[in-house]
C-alpha cells in the first residue's frame, strides 16, 4: 500500500487531498498546528490507515519525529506532499518582520525540511511504487499578485526548490513536481476583498474560481503511475488565469 505524507490536512486544500489518497487505497500521514473536526472524524473512519498528529511545520525536530513515526507505522514512505502555508496579505512598504519570517520559516523552509526527512526514508521505497514529491506553489509566483509580494518569493522558492530536487533525486527513481492553483474557494483565500474576486475571476479563461477538486485531481495524477515520466514541472491548474 502506498503511503502518502501530506502538510497541512486539517481544512482546504490539504484535507480534500487526505480524502482523496484514503480513498484510492493509500496510507496517510497527515499534521496542522491545530486539527479539525473534519480531520478527526475522518480518523476515525479510517483507523488503520490515517496518522494524524498536531505540529508546527516550523519545529524540524517534530517534523522528523513525525516523519520518522510515520515509516514505522507504515512501513514506508512513498509520496511527500508539502501543501501547509500561510499567506499575509500587504503591500511590502508595511508589511512587518514578524509576518515576513513567518511565510519564509512555514511555506518554503518547513516545506524543504519536511521534503528533506521524508526523502531521506523514500530512498528505501521500491521504484516499481514510483515514489514522488509534489510541492504547492500558486499562480502568483509567476503572475504576481499586489500585497502578496513576499508570498509571492516563498512560492516561487519552492517552484526553484522542486525543478533542482528533480535532478538531484531522479538517478534515484524519484520525481518531483510542482503544482500551481490559481485562487481557490478555501479559508486562505477568505481574506479576499469582493473587487478583488471579481477582477481574479474576470481574469481567469474559465471564468471562476478553481475548487479544491480542481487541484487535488491534478495531485492525485502526479503522484500515480500515469505520470511516471513527468518530474521537475510545475503544472498550473487556475482556469486560465
Ligand atoms: N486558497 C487559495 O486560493 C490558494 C491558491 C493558490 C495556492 N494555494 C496553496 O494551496 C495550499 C493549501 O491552501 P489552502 O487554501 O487549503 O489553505 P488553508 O485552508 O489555510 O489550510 C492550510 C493548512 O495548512 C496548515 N498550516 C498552516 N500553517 C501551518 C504550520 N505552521 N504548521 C503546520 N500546519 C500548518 C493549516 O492548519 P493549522 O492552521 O491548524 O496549522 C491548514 O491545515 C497552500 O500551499 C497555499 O499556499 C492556495
Amino acid at each position: 500500500m502506498p503511503t502518502s505524507i501530506i502538510s497541512g490536512g486539517s481544512r482546504g486544500l490539504g484535507l480534500a487531498l487526505v480524502e482523496r489518497l484514503l480513498a484510492r487505497g493509500d496510507a496517510v500521514a497527515t499534521f496542522s498546528r491545530s486539527g479539525s473536526a473534519a480531520l478527526t472524524a475522518l480518523a476515525e473512519q479510517h483507523p488503520t490507515t490515517l496518522h494524524t498528529r498536531c505540529l508546527d511545520v516550523s519545529n524540524a525536530d517534530e517534523i522528523r519525529s513525525f516523519v520518522a513515526s510515520t515509516y514505522e507505522r507504515f512501513g514506508g514512505i512513498t509520496h511527500c506532499i508539502a501543501n501547509a502555508a500561510i499567506a499575509h496579505e500587504g503591500v511590502l512598504a508595511t508589511m512587518r518582520d514578524d509576518e515576513i519570517e513567518a511565510m519564509l520559516t512555514i511555506n518554503l523552509k518547513g516545506s524543504i525540511v519536511l521534503v528533506r526527512e521524508a526523502v531521506r526514508l523514500m530512498l528505501f521505497s521500491k521504484a516499481e511504487d514510483a515514489p514522488s514529491v509534489v510541492v504547492v506553489s500558486s499562480v502568483v509566483a509567476r503572475t504576481g499578485s499586489q500585497g502578496l509580494s513576499v508570498y509571492a518569493a516563498t512560492k516561487a522558492g519552492l517552484e526553484g526548490f522542486a525543478v533542482s530536487l528533480a535532478r538531484e533525486l531522479g538517478p534515484r527513481g524519484i520525481r518531483v513536481n510542482a503544482v500551481a492553483p490559481g485562487f481557490l474557494e478555501t479559508d486562505l483565500s477568505q481574506s479576499l476583498s469582493e473587487d478583488n474576486r471579481r477582477r481574479i475571476v474576470r481574469r481567469t479563461a474559465l471564468g471562476r474560481l478553481g475548487t479544491c477538486d480542481d487541484v487535488v485531481a491534478a495531485i492525485d495524477y502526479l503522484t500515480s503511475h500515469r505520470a511516471a515520466f513527468i518530474t521537475g514541472q510545475t503544472i498550473a491548474v487556475n482556469g486560465g488565469a
